[in-house]
């Protein structure tokens, strides 16, 4: 007999939809729960992120050259990011995996494809095809929107913040060693120069690449920080072998 009928539950209700204050009340209840449910987990797992082997955080002369990508606006054309459909995996190449962007400050996913997505770029050219492609896009692929950026090479490549850049990323969470902090400089320089004794270089960041990038040995450019990052995208993890650990774990539940 307690229950409410039909006729008490409908003018309650239309109570709260004629009073402004009561109604928005009650969404912000609503609202509220709906975010908590989304985001509390998020406080109690640590990691979103399946870690994969290989990936490791970026050298000082990729990141430097990642920093240029970001100024120079190659995101505006280019994204990082190849979706799991088989047009994309059978021209660029194995789809990503999250954990390939998880030193990545700020992404570079990218939203809009002018040219081609670049995930896995690295490798795909010789040094030389970057230097002449970026100086003049025109003179390779003679249809190409591309702007020129020949300047790069002319740019002397800041290293004195080298240390710098590196203690800003250990603040947001990518676990650069104390070491790779003190010796970031030296790191940088080392690994643009054929010649140089690298230390353990190698040892710490696996598959770095020790090499003159644009072609001018006698100087350290921008563009050797550039080509030195773009040929190291999507080279880092061995994916066919990472991908079938990740739906191995998603089978077993980990
Ligand atoms: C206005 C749009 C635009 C901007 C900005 C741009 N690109 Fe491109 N890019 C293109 C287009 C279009 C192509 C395809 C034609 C070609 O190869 O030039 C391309 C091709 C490329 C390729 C060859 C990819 C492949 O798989 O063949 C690379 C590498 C590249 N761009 C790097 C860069 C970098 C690095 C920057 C920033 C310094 C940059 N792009 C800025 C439009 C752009």
């Amino acid at each position: 007999m307690s229950t409410p009928d039909v006729e008490t539950t409908v003018t309650g209700h239309a109570r709260l939809e004629r009073n402004v204050t009561l109604m928005a009340a009650f969404s912000l209840v609503v609202v509220a729960i709906g975010g908590i449910v989304e985001i509390a987990p998020l406080f109690w797992i640590d990691n979103t992120i399946e870690k994969v082997e290989g990936m490791r955080p970026y050298t000082p002369l990729e990141q430097a050259g990642r920093d240029i990508y970001v100024r120079e606006g190659c995101y505006v054309c280019h994204s990082q990011m190849i979706r799991p459909f088989r047009d994309e995996v059978e021209r660029y190449g194995h789809y990503s995996l999250a954990a390939e962007s998880m030193y990545d400050h700020p992404f570079q996913w990218g939203s809009k494809r002018t040219g081609p997505d670049l995930a896995r770029v690295g490798g795909r050219y010789s040094d030389d095809w970057h230097v002449q492609h970026l100086t003049d896009p025109q003179s390779v692929v003679p249809e190409s929107v591309m702007p020129k950026y020949g300047f790069l090479r002319e740019n002397e490549l800041e290293t004195e913040d080298a240390s710098a850049r590196l203690t800003a990323l250990l603040r947001v969470g990518v676990p650069y060693s104390e070491e790779d902090v003190k010796n970031a400089q030296a790191d940088l320089k080392a690994q643009a120069n054929p010649d140089a004794d690298t230390g353990d270089l190698a040892t710490r960041y696996p598959k770095a690449q020790q090499r003159d990038y644009d072609g001018d040995p006698a100087r350290l450019t921008e563009m050797d920080a550039l080509v030195a990052y773009l040929q190291m995208l999507g080279t880092l993890v061995d994916v066919n072998a990472a991908a079938a650990q990740e739906d191995l774990a998603k089978e077993t539940g980990r």
